[in-house]
């Protein structure tokens, strides 16, 4: 856990403010920068110590042998790792003879500073060296939003006492040498020297190298140019090897002169581009980079920031540190996706090599609402990337006997990587997540090109394999049997409520788009008796419900089980999948995650008031949260049905989960899902809001430590901003054409005329839930 205190609270900034090492690597994940298509971790500019060095390129993977003790049919016999490719960040610096390593001589001043307005990372380091030379070195590093390719670092260094010769080392590094990653399954495979060299290249200020994977045979390429200011006297050199590019800059400094570089590195990725194409393609970048220069790149990324915040930033007003967590979710999600470009936003990001970089539902049901209201180009984006892997989802489907396509439960580039079928392709209601985001994004950006081009084909083939999987019964009700959940600690569950309502509204959306667009729903064969198949099968869907206890059965049968020992579990005893075997797990009442509580805030019109409360109370006694996407689904819903406190104690794990490193693996990157969390937690929580069949609501209501909550939303190119105090709600437009919305049911319109307010009625008390011994949330108040 990241508890020492030099982790400062500010509205807008994450600022480190002494290193230390023992939380080097999760530093580096949460001082990680990408665009989505370029990530850099916060390595130290030196390169060494490190915790994990990482530099990663969206879709670049190799690919290794998944091994089974017992063969199956159908089981994936490739995985797929993302790999480190070549390192543009690392400066190496010697001062006199002793190299710049912070693990030698004396630490003076040591702050990193992560810009959440600006987009950078600046870094300001004083240093004695063992032979006792004082110098001050400072950087800043960018990966530009506006320019995908692109990266860059000024770096200067300057003595502090006395005259100094140093020796600087701008490289480009391919095949580092990486940790062994040992332990929990969910890390990364280290892979060795996953890149094979095929041509290097030093010139001048110039450097460049290209590469190829052995599997995978995808072809990477980074190039770097330089730009370099000081007293005179400096001279430069360059040279190339395989696998290291380098400009060595020596000069010799007195006191009150600096050193100052500035790199400017470009890369570029293909599967099926040429070596000479790739380079032109690196070069290209370059100069691109090379013409707007340092500073042009420092006043773009700003400008690109300025106009995220003005459409996405949450004020939160009575707790600095959900403030600061909300902002620096609202980054690092949109670092993940701004620039993904049809390629898949990974469950860490590009923060780190967790989960082998593969993309989850996480995208779809977590990271993609924030986007869709925030920056919804890249939600266009990323589901277009979905519809490029339904050939695949569609082999996929086939191999599994099925009709339409099937979604991988994990994967980087389309195809099914997981290697434990019960809780991976058994969890099929990633093909109605990937269908809701697609709903979404379309009723919020009226995006009709979209939805003729992508989200008619996304929800008929969905569709498909929902009406192929399930079956009617003699009474002419549908079940899906046989699936698993969001709770990973139930599987092969007969009609799961979230998987059946998800797939209800997949398949009635499918038939309204194919109605809406005939000709398109003709191009992919569908028929009117196809429609009427998918309305017949919504319409009888099975929703198994416990009449004795009044209560939703996750799953059919599901509070008939056993329920799970809680008490004889010790706290070191979580994640329960560490310590217990999963047959016991799936035939216990245990719930790993928000499951039931999940479809409540997603289909919250299939549910009623009581309902919703009775629900919450039974599954929250289960509920162990052995997963981080749980706390924010449990927020919602604990606001929704009255439980303030709790909500917000939950939005507090949600927002903390990496700051405080709550599950111990934020060094193999950041919980993106968890981060989205904190904004839906807040929004949809606190806001109260839900956005169904195109009609926006809001119930806002506030826990008590919280004076005042802010947030703005983008629909139908309006922006509207929502401000909560513990009383009133006041509604504005900020953009836009006058918007319907309603207040606790009440409909009205908000124009450019002035802001609306209604009061917020109090909150109904009900008795508090109870948790599984040792699992409730952590106390904010
Ligand atoms: C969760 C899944 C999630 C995955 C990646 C697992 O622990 O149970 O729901 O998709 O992590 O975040």
């Amino acid at each position: 856990m990241i508890t020492h205190t030099s982790y400062a609270v500010e509205p807008w900034c994450l600022r480190e403010t002494e290193l230390n090492l023992d939380v080097l690597p999760q530093s580096e994940s949460m001082f990680a920068l990408s665009n989505g298509h370029v990530g850099w971790r916060g390595n130290l500019d030196e390169g060494e110590p490190h915790g994990l060095p990482g530099s990663y390129l969206n879709g670049v993977h190799e690919l290794r042998p998944l091994p089974y003790a017992e063969a199956g049919y159908g089981y994936p016999e490739s995985g797929q790792t993302v790999i480190n490719v070549t390192n543009g960040k690392v400066i190496r610096l010697l001062v006199d003879d002793e190299p710049f390593d912070l693990r030698y001589g004396r630490l003076r001043f040591h702050e990193r500073l992560l810009d959440l307005r600006a987009g950078v990372l600046h870094r300001t380091c004083e240093w004695t060296s063992p032979a006792g030379r004082t110098i001050r070195v400072r950087s800043t590093r960018l990966v530009s939003f506006p320019q995908r390719a692109v990266a860059g670092i000024a770096y200067e260094v300057e003595p502090l006492d006395a005259k100094i010769r140093v020796v600087v080392q701008s490289e480009l590094v391919t095949n580092e040498q990486l940790p062994h990653l040992a332990g929990d399954p969910r890390v990364a495979a280290a892979l060795e020297s996953p890149l094979l060299p095929e041509e290097d290249y030093a010139e001048g200020t110039r450097l460049r190298l290209i590469h190829v994977t052995k599997e995978s045979d995808l072809r990477v390429a980074a190039a770097a140019d330089h730009t370099v200011h000081g007293p005179k006297g400096i001279q430069t050199s360059s040279e190339s090897s395989p696998d290291v590019s380098r400009l060595t800059i020596t000069s010799v400094l007195e006191p009150g002169q600096a050193l100052r570089l500035e790199k400017l590195v470009s890369y570029g990725w293909s599967a099926v581009r040429s070596l000479p194409a790739v380079r032109d393609q690196v070069d290209a970048a370059l100069a691109g980079a090379v013409s707007t220069g340092w500073s042009g790149l420092v006043d773009q990324q700003r400008e690109y920031l300025d106009d995220f915040w003005t459409r996405a930033d949450v004020e939160v007003d009575g707790d600095a540190e959900i403030q600061q967590a909300v902002r620096f979710a609202l980054f690092h999600v949109l670092q993940a996706g701004a620039r993904a470009e049809r390629r898949a936003i990974p469950a860490k990001g590009l923060t780190g090599s967790g989960y082998d970089g593969h993309s989850f539902w996480d995208t779809e049901t977590f990271v993609l609402p924030l986007l869709t209201y925030t920056s919804p180009e890249s939600v266009a984006e990323a589901l277009r990337w979905r519809q490029s892997t339904l050939p695949a989802a569609r082999d996929r489907a086939r191999q599994l006997g099925q009709k339409g396509a099937a979604f991988p439960w994990r994967t980087i580039d389309g195809s099914e990587c997981s290697a434990y079928w019960p809780a991976g392709t058994a969890a099929f209601h990633v093909n109605a997540d990937v269908s809701d985001a697609a709903v979404r994004y379309v009723s919020c950006t009226g995006d009709e090109e979209f939805e003729r081009e992508t989200a008619v084909e996304l929800l008929v083939e969905t569709a498909r394999l929902w009406r192929s999987l399930g079956h009617h019964d003699h009474r002419g009700r549908f079940h899906i049997d046989g699936v698993t959940g969001p709770d990973e600690y139930s599987a092969i569950g007969d009609d799961n409520v979230y998987t059946n309502l998800m797939a209800q509204s997949n398949l009635r959306a499918a038939a309204n788009v194919s109605e809406r667009h005939p000709d398109v729903a003709a191009t992919l064969g569908v028929d009117d008796e196809e429609t009427a198949a998918w309305r017949d099968a919504a319409d009888a869907m099975s929703i198994p419900f416990n009449d004795t206890l009044g209560v939703h059965e996750q799953s059919s049968g599901f509070t008939g089980h056993q329920v799970w020992d809680f008490a004889g579990t010790r706290p070191d005893q979580y994640p329960l999948m560490l310590h217990f075997p999963y047959f016991d797990l799936y035939r216990k009442q245990v719930v790993k995650q928000a499951d039931l509580v999940l479809a409540m805030f997603l289909r919250s019109d299939a549910f009623d008031e009581e309902q919703k409360a009775r629900n919450f109370a039974y599954y929250e006694a289960l509920t162990v949260r052995d997963s981080s996407l749980s706390a924010c689904c449990q927020a919602v819903i604990a606001a929704e049905v009255g439980h303030l406190r709790l909500a917000y104690d939950y939005l507090g794990e949600a927002a903390l989960m990496d700051l405080k490193d709550l599950e111990n693996n934020t060094r193999d990157g950041l919980h993106m899902a968890s981060l989205a969390g904190t904004w839906v937690a807040l929004v949809a929580g606190f806001g109260g809001m839900r956005h169904r069949n195109g009609t926006l609501d809001f119930a806002p209501k506030l826990p008590e430590k919280l004076s005042r909550l802010a947030f703005r939303v983008s629909v139908l190119r309006r922006r509207l901003c929502v401000e909560i105090t513990d009383s009133v709600a006041t509604y504005t437009l900020d953009q836009g054409a006058p918007i319907e919305i309603r207040h606790y049911g009440e409909a009205f319109t908000v124009t450019d005329k002035g802001p609306v307010t209604r009061q917020v009625p109090p909150v109904a008390a009900r008795p508090e839930p109870q948790q599984p011994p040792g699992r409730r949330p952590g106390h904010r108040h």
